[in-house]
């Protein structure tokens, strides 16, 4: 089973490719075809994270070796807290001493916080060079490795440091994910269900259908390749047509508002990202439902999606609504002083807004 999704934009197109073992075939990915995406004989540095690569390096490494690239490897350390500027430093160190030039590209190999430093750091190296991404999360897979949103997190805040720079290619490899905690996998099906809400009905009644969604091993290659292919069908959808956020892309924000106040004032412990989207999933669900944006029934329906991946559904008691509030003010959703929320329309679309009043937020917390 195997599917590619093109990603049309029109100066930089791309395919995203679902591909069990995917990563053996990365070399011929990107050297075959009558117009190779990276020259043969061109240097790559892939970058990484130990545990990824003690799992997945040497096989990406013979692959691409194969194929007749020139590879060194740049290790960086695993967790959100080392996404800064240091981190990118040594990208640069790595890209120095092995002279990358501008036809030379990177390559990154791991999650979400790997694909966004090496999308960051090809983004500016040499004014910018190619990159490869090959996620190995869920998240990743479904969100983050494609679309071109790269960057770093400033002390005071996620991903305030940035730049736009699509991937020459994104190589997902299914059978990667059979090693991904469960916990983290669960954080990725949040997004998929996302998808399901704000764009692919189909989707959603398919994950319905589903006998449980909280662990790889219940899904089974079928529905393992259906999840991966239309989550991505639909972010190749929003980005092709709203490439830098003028409008449209805003709506993959769904749950995003409540959820990043939630992440930060819990100082990004106990609680993931992709949990955290799925407590701002039901808190802007039930603000739907108030003002009329879905019936209560469709509330429901996310709900029990949400809870069948075992993902939580509460904010954490310990915080406080009026603290949401007041952080929500400071969010990057901010526009002329009004907090954007994406709404659902019904189950399958969804639009932004900015007229969400105080109380109805209030109410809904
Ligand atoms: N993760 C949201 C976006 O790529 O726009």
């Amino acid at each position: 089973m195997k599917s590619v999704i093109p990603v049309s934009l029109p100066s930089n197109a791309y395919q995203v490719v679902v591909a069990p073992s995917g990563i053996d075939h990365l070399g011929g990915w990107l050297a075959g075809g009558e117009k190779p995406l990276v020259k043969p004989g061109q240097k790559l540095l892939l970058v990484s994270n130990p545990a990824i690569f003690k799992q997945y390096g040497d096989r990406a490494l013979s692959s691409l070796t194969q194929a007749g690239y020139v590879v060194e490897t740049c290790l960086l350390p695993a967790g959100e807290r080392y996404k800064t500027l240091k981190s990118i430093q040594k990208i640069y160190d790595a890209a120095l001493a092995f002279h990358l030039e501008r036809k030379s590209a990177m390559v990154a190999l791991g999650g979400g916080v790997i694909g966004d430093m090496t999308g960051f750091a090809a983004a500016t190296w040499l004014r910018g060079v190619s990159v490869v991404q090959v996620p190995t999360s869920l998240l990743a897979m479904v969100d983050a490795s494609i679309g071109g949103k790269t960057g770093v997190n400033h002390p005071q805040g996620k991903n305030l440091i940035g730049a736009f720079h699509q991937p020459r290619l994104v190589m997902i490899d299914p059978l990667v994910l059979k090693t991904l905690p469960a916990r983290e996998f669960r954080a990725g099906m949040a997004e998929v269900i996302k998808y399901g809400v704000i764009w692919d009905r189909d989707l959603f009644e398919t994950l319905e259908a589903a006998p449980r969604l909280d662990q790889y091993r219940y899904l089974g290659d079928g529905l393992l390749h259906t999840v991966l292919t239309r989550s991505c069908q639909a972010k190749a959808e929003v980005v092709s047509q709203d490439e830098k956020e003028a409008g449209l892309r805003a709506i993959l924000n769904y749950g995003h508002t409540i959820g990043h106040a939630v992440e930060s004032l819990m100082h990004y412990r106990g609680v993931n990202h992709g949990e955290a989207v799925a407590i701002g999933m039901v808190a802007a669900g039930k603000i739907a439902t108030v003002l009329n944006y879905w019936t209560a029934a469709e509330e429901t329906r996310q709900l029990r999606l949400l809870e069948k991946a075992a993902l939580p559904t509460q904010i954490p008691p310990q915080l406080g609504a009026g603290d949401i509030l007041d952080l929500l003010q400071g969010d990057k959703k901010v526009e002329d002083g009004q907090v954007r929320f994406v709404m659902p329309k019904g189950l399958g679309a969804a639009l932004v807004t900015g007229d969400i009043t105080r109380d109805a937020i209030l109410a809904a917390l």
